[in-house]
């Protein structure tokens, strides 16, 4: 019988298992993908040291498990960061941020060593893009931000009734060709206003573990 998507996603989790090692402080992305990781982790809890988590969500999670959550700034490296992703292309070029936390996800991504990206096969792409890109914004920027993106050639959407767990208000941007991720993401952030994007590309995932229907395909 065919795997549904959120099986796809569970065996992945199931598979970044094996990069925790004894005494290590975990980095823990955030969604659904993510969620199957969490409650994965917490049967070998005893294992390690703590975790720092990338949103208030997947703080609550760990600590419903008796996980330690530890602030990024009361540790040093992290040796691992384990998060889902919207889309990857074959060089671990992500979109992310469709859980709008994306901020706190490329911090936590960017403080450690080795990033493990967890999804399943739906979310490898040839080019980045069809996923509306996500842009997280100062709310007083709002519209000036949107007007540079226009001129980038996006389409800015408002991510209605959304708050960061920042305090701040997310742009989707859809129909961007997105043909040089690694410009496109320094360009984004040069416009003032903006607080992150959701383009993983100068510091790409290590390995991406992709949930298939022959089981978990590591690229690398
Ligand atoms: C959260 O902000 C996102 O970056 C998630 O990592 C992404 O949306 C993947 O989510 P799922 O694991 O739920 O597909």
């Amino acid at each position: 019988m065919a795997l549904s998507q959120d099986e796809m996603k569970q065996q992945v989790a199931e598979a970044a298992l094996e990069y925790v090692e004894s005494g290590m402080i975990v980095g823990i992305g955030t969604g659904s993908t993510a969620n199957h990781f969490i409650d994965g982790l917490a049967k070998m809890k005893g294992k390690i040291d703590g975790t720092v988590a990338s949103s208030e969500a997947s703080a609550e999670r760990l600590r419903g498990h008796g996980i330690e959550v530890m602030e990024l700034n009361a540790v040093g490296n992290i040796p691992l960061y384990v998060d889902g992703a919207d889309e990857s292309n074959k060089y671990l070029h992500l979109i992310k941020g469709g859980g709008g936390a994306l901020t706190r996800e490329k911090i936590v991504a960017a403080a450690a060593e080795k990033f493990v990206c967890i999804a399943d096969e739906s979310k490898l792409v040839d080019m980045l893009g069809a996923f509306p890109l996500p842009i997280e914004v100062i709310p007083m920027a709002r519209s000036y931000v949107a007007r540079q993106l226009v001129k980038l050639g996006g389409e800015p959407v408002y991510r209605e009734g959304f708050v960061t767990d920042n305090g701040n208000i997310i742009l989707d941007i859809h129909n961007m060709e997105i043909l040089n991720p690694v410009e496109l993401e320094v360009t984004l952030n040069s416009i003032v206003g903006v607080v992150t994007n959701g383009l993983f590309a100068q510091r790409p995932a290590d390995v991406l573990l992709l949930g298939t229907q022959d089981g978990v395909r590591s690229i690398t």
